[in-house]
């Protein structure tokens, strides 16, 4: 049976006894903040089974997208070890909310198991918790399990979680109970074999039935639920493997078109011995990766982008055990893209985008992946050569930093070879790397002290509405080709989100202060400039503040082009598009941008055009406060380099764009004038840059 049939007869299965058929949730967790990526089909019923949402219907079914990499469930490093171990596979599911139990969800699951699917009774085997003498009943007087087929597990009190599920530090959970398939005695490791006892391929747990009674709260407190509820998970690549009678889930119609593109590529044979193992983990990786990229996830240097970019180096790495030295996974998307559209169709259209970003990937870590391999190696030498068995931290820490190797990256090459590496060292290294980081701010920071010329609130901004306003000194700092200020408020707009700080001048009895910079520092707005005039601490009263209002004109145009700009990118290029960072300046703008192909001529033309029909629609710009969570509600766009408070400030124009900034913008579009691309560049993987330019001709009268 192909997996496609097995995946349609399962769900098929479920709906016939009453189960609603629920398309698969993303594997990027769509508001749990507790998950990096989706790990169980019960994800996205996680409320529904602890009786806070209602749904329309009480029992459900489906087929899940997952990834364990991170977090409660992670799998990474069994990966191509085993047989079984995967970072993406798909959970085939049937859920009760509060409507069926125990026996049902047994009955169910043995019927589909013996009369649908017609595997033999005698090879499966079962797991209950330690003390559910109800579910052990079931299985061996309802079902005629016997009794040695039928095995006790776990211990909660005493840490053993052997059928006990969790989905991760909180949430619902409870007893489990597993159906296991027999795979035969030739895949016995030995005398010690047995369920509970070994981690090999024979017993092969195929259906976990979750019983669900508590929830989990982040003291570790189980709080029994009101109505228990039923979540249960089934392996596809497992059951696939039973059915087409292979003993290796890479060895089923799900990875054989992968590897054997792979065989291609290498010019090599796989083997399903251990020298098979790149084979296994590179076919694994690309699927997971696949499916994150086309999710919306992108590698980065922290949290899931960081998952991501580890499975992928980690790939790499496989590679070039496999003599791949120029980058090749981005050629295995297609055959996975292949295998999967059908039930995933999602990925159809995202095939050449996430093989780019792959590519990028590849290409970047490909230049420093040889010199750290170099470093490896001797540090290996020197290792060895002393007798012993631990990589230092320090060099494991420099791996890291220097060449983008990722700590379980080196941790797994130090493995293969019987070594370990010393991780408190590397924490060790890393900790005073940012202790270092830390101290050379603040040494910048307190360089110079501050005199207070005047008590009272400070840096309120009021250049929204004004160019000009009379202003008190607060304190003041001098060095020697500099003078800085803090005023009670100001018209000047400090360098923010993009946007550079204002110019102009301070103006008073005797004195005169050109300000050349304006900008934040901790709560305060620093005027920075020159003293042309007088002296500040004999300054009396108060002050006339002026920005220079050209050049503010000038770059409010260059900012609500650079709005227009981002929506028009992402009409012309799609939603993946987000801003990365930005340049706001008098005399022209840089955006940069998430996507990961150069702009083709023809894309270019389209967004300057399209920029420029946008001017001469003349659409009003209007700027309005809000909560985060309303902004968020209207799907307004945010910088994510950016923190934000509660209220934030939106700008809106018309319908083609709402942006949170705390910027200045032309009153209409018609103001800017015309826009002019200047150039378009890749800045780093998977990030573009355009400079662009407006045009502004002020206004002649006709007469
Ligand atoms: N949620 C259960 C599991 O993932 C079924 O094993």
């Amino acid at each position: 049976m192909k997996a496609d049939e097995i995946r349609e007869t399962f769900l098929a299965y479920f709906e016939n006894k009453g189960h609603r058929r629920v398309p698969s949730s993303p594997v990027i967790p769509q508001d749990d903040p507790t998950l990096l990526f989706t790990n169980a089909g019960m994800n996205q019923f996680k409320l529904a089974l602890l009786g806070k949402e209602k749904r329309d219907y009480s029992r459900a079914t489906s087929c899940q997208k997952c990834i364990r990499a991170s977090g409660k469930h992670n799998d990474l490093e069994e990966v191509g070890r085993t047989a079984r171990h995967h970072t993406f596979f798909e959970m085939l599911g049937n859920f009760s909310f509060g409507d069926y139990f125990k026996k049902e969800a047994i009955e169910y699951a043995w019927e589909f198991m013996t009369e649908v699917l017609r595997l033999p009774t005698q090879r499966l085997w079962i797991s209950v918790y330690k003390d559910d003498d109800q579910a052990y009943a079931i299985w061996n007087s309802r079902i005629g399990v016997p009794a040695e087929r039928i095995v006790r597990l776990g211990d909660v009190q005493q840490g053993d979680e052997e059928n006990f599920w969790s989905m991760g530090d909180t949430g619902p959970c409870g007893p489990c109970s597993e159906i296991l398939f027999d795979q035969g005695e030739e895949m016995s490791c030995g005398p010690h074999c047995g369920i509970g006892k070994c981690n090999c391929d024979r017993y092969l747990e195929l259906w976990n039935l979750v019983f669900v009674q508590f929830d989990r709260s982040p003291d570790g407190n189980l709080t029994p639920l009101p109505r228990p509820s039923i979540d249960t998970g089934m392996g596809l690549e497992r059951i696939a493997a039973v059915m087409q009678k292979v003993q290796s889930n890479f060895q089923t119609d799900l990875f054989r078109p992968i590897i054997a593109e792979m065989e291609e590529i290498v010019r090599r044979g796989y083997s399903s011995g251990p020298e098979g193992m790149p084979f296994r983990v590179i076919a694994d990786h690309v699927r997971a990766l696949t499916f994150a990229l086309a999710d919306g996830a992108l590698p980065s240097n922290e949290g899931r982008g960081y998952v991501i970019r580890r499975i992928l180096r980690r790939a790499c790495r496989f590679g070039r055990t496999l003599g791949m030295t120029e980058p090749f996974l981005y050629r295995l998307v297609g055959p996975v893209v292949d295998i999967m559209a059908r039930p995933y169709p999602e990925l159809k259209e995202k095939r050449e985008y996430v093989a780019l970003v792959i590519k990028t990937e590849e290409e970047r870590f490909g230049e420093t992946l040889d010199q750290g391999l170099e470093l490896f190696r001797k540090a290996v030498q020197v290792v060895q050569a002393s007798g012993q068995k631990t990589i230092p931290g320090r060099e494991a820490f420099r791996l890291y930093d220097t060449y983008g190797f990722p700590l379980d990256l080196t941790v797994d090459m130090a493995e293969e070879i019987g070594l370990q590496v010393d991780l408190e060292g590397f924490h060790e290294e890393m900790k005073l790397q940012k202790q270092r980081a830390k101290q050379a701010s603040r040494f910048r920071e307190e360089e110079n002290q501050w005199t207070i010329l005047s008590e009272g609130p400070h840096s309120r901004f009021i250049g929204y509405d004004h160019e000009r306003a009379t202003v008190v000194i607060r304190r003041m700092r001098m060095a020697t080709d500099y003078i800085d200020l803090v005023l009670d408020q100001t018209p000047f707009y400090a360098e923010a989100g993009g946007q550079v700080g204002d110019r102009g001048e301070l103006r008073g009895e005797g004195i005169e202060i050109e300000v050349t910079d304006t900008f934040r520092s901790a709560d305060a707005v620093v005027h920075r400039g020159k003293l042309l005039k007088g002296n500040i601490r004999e300054a009396k009263g108060s002050l006339t503040a002026q920005i220079d209002s050209q050049r503010r004109s000038a770059t409010a145009r260059n900012h609500t082009a650079t709005h227009l700009l981002q929506a028009v990118l992402r009409q012309v290029l799609g939603e993946h598009v987000r801003q990365s960072g930005s340049l706001v300046a008098p005399d022209r703008l840089r955006f940069d941008f998430t996507h990961f192909s150069p702009l083709s001529p023809k894309e270019l033309e389209r967004v300057e055009a399209s920029v420029n029909a946008k001017i001469r629609e003349d659409i009003p710009v209007s700027t309005f406060e809000t909560s985060l969570e309303e902004a968020r509600r209207m799907g307004a766009l945010a910088f994510f380099g950016e923190k934000y408070g509660e209220r934030v400030r939106l700008v809106k124009i018309g319908k083609e764009s709402l942006e949170l900034c705390g910027g200045t913008h032309v009153k209409a579009t018609g103001q800017i004038g015309q826009f002019r691309l200047v150039s378009e560049s890749g800045i780093s993987a998977g990030i573009r840059r355009i400079e662009a330019v407006t045009l502004f001709s002020t206004p002649r009268s006709t007469g």
